[in-house]
C-alpha cells in the first residue's frame, strides 16, 4: 500500500436528536463522505489519498467538518458541492480554499 501524499478525515460523528452540540452527521457529513469517496474513486486517486470518516473533530456547531493532513488544515460548513474543489485546489493543487477553512476560533 502506497503511502498517501494526504489523508481527508471526514467528520460523520452521529449524536441523538436534540443533543446540544449537534453532529456532523445530521448536517451532511455523510453526503460530504461518500461525495470523497465516490470522486477519489472514479479519478483513481487512491494511490494518492486517503479518505477516512472520524467522530468528533471538536467544532461541530461549524460542521460538517473536514481535516486534511499533513497540513493540519479544518475545513468547515463542508458540503457535498465542495468535495470536487477541494480535491482539485487542495489534494492536487496543494493550495487551502480561504473560504472553506474552519474560523480561527477552532484554532
Ligand atoms: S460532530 Fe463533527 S466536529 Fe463534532
Amino acid at each position: 500500500m502506497p503511502k498517501p501524499a494526504k489523508h481527508v478525515f471526514v467528520c460523520n460523528q452521529p449524536r441523538p436528536p436534540g443533543h446540544p452540540r449537534g453532529s456532523c452527521q445530521a448536517k451532511g457529513g455523510n453526503e460530504v463522505l461518500q461525495a470523497f469517496w465516490q470522486q477519489v474513486q472514479a479519478r483513481n486517486l487512491w494511490d494518492k489519498f486517503s479518505v477516512t470518516y472520524s467522530g468528533c473533530l471538536g467544532p461541530c456547531d461549524c460542521g460538517p467538518n473536514v481535516l486534511v493532513y499533513p497540513e493540519g488544515v479544518m475545513y468547515s460548513g463542508v458540503t457535498k458541492d465542495d468535495v470536487a474543489a477541494i480535491i482539485d485546489e487542495h489534494l492536487l493543487g496543494d493550495k487551502v480554499i480561504k473560504r472553506l477553512m474552519a474560523p480561527e476560533s477552532v484554532w
